[in-house]
């Protein structure tokens, strides 16, 4: 449908997730291509909006997932579909694994219902690549200063343990798609070695505006 390339990023905070975004964006953009970068929740003005009523507002369970798909729908037609058929690579911080990680496998919602939600949110775009950078809880949490943590950081360190199963959950679902870092490695390693699994997946510079 597209000439552009969707990578997605996924994994716990703390795990180094903006300093490669960051570092990839940069990297893109001195060999040529045009990148474009947004997140989830955000994105645009009305997902910024949800992503502050979600991670510092008392948000239900159920209303929690909802918002995060409403946020995701608007992230969606708004932001990612449009820089895609301009031929741009797409960086996005979380996407619809975070849904299943966070609320499937930390609150418990179901996993059917969010499967829904996530094809419906999405009009069924999936990521060509996900990057998950992958840590044990307690290092990602140790890593953040407690006035940098949003309401579910804020949860306890089992909601984390699952969490981190449920992103291991959907690497099984789809390893053709999701590709797991080691997020305890340096930073530079871990850019090389993110580098050396898009480099084939990149498209030819000529195709891309
Ligand atoms: P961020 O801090 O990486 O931007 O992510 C915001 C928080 O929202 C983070 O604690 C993970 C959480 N989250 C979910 O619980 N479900 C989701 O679907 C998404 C996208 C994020």
């Amino acid at each position: 449908m597209s000439q552009g390339l969707f990578l997605t990023f996924e994994g716990p905070d703390g795990g180094g997730k903006t300093t490669q975004i960051t570092r990839l964006a940069e990297r893109l953009t001195v060999q040529g291509y045009t990148v474009t970068r947004t997140r989830e929740p955000g994105g645009d003005l009305v997902g910024e909006k949800v992503r502050d009523l979600l991670l510092h507002g008392a948000v239900s369970p159920e209303a929690e997932l909802l918002l995060f798909a409403a946020a995701r729908a608007q992230n969606v037609e708004a932001v990612v579909r449009p820089a895609l058929e301009a031929g741009h690579v797409v960086l996005c911080d979380r996407f619809t694994d975070s849904t299943i990680a966070y609320q499937g496998y930390g609150r418990g919602l179901p996993l059917d219902l969010i499967a829904r939600l996530n094809a419906f949110a999405t009009r069924g775009l999936m990521p060509d690549k996900t990057f998950l950078l992958d840590l044990p809880p307690a290092t990602g949490l140790s890593r953040q200063r407690a006035s940098e943590q949003d309401r579910l950081d804020r949860e306890t360190l089992d909601f984390h343990q699952r969490v981190r199963s449920g992103f291991l959950e959907t690497v099984k679902a789809d390893p053709d798609r999701i590709a797991v870092l080691d997020a305890s490695r340096p930073a530079l390693d871990i850019a090389d070695r993110l580098w050396a699994i898009l480099e084939p997946l990149l498209p030819p510079l000529t195709t891309v505006s």
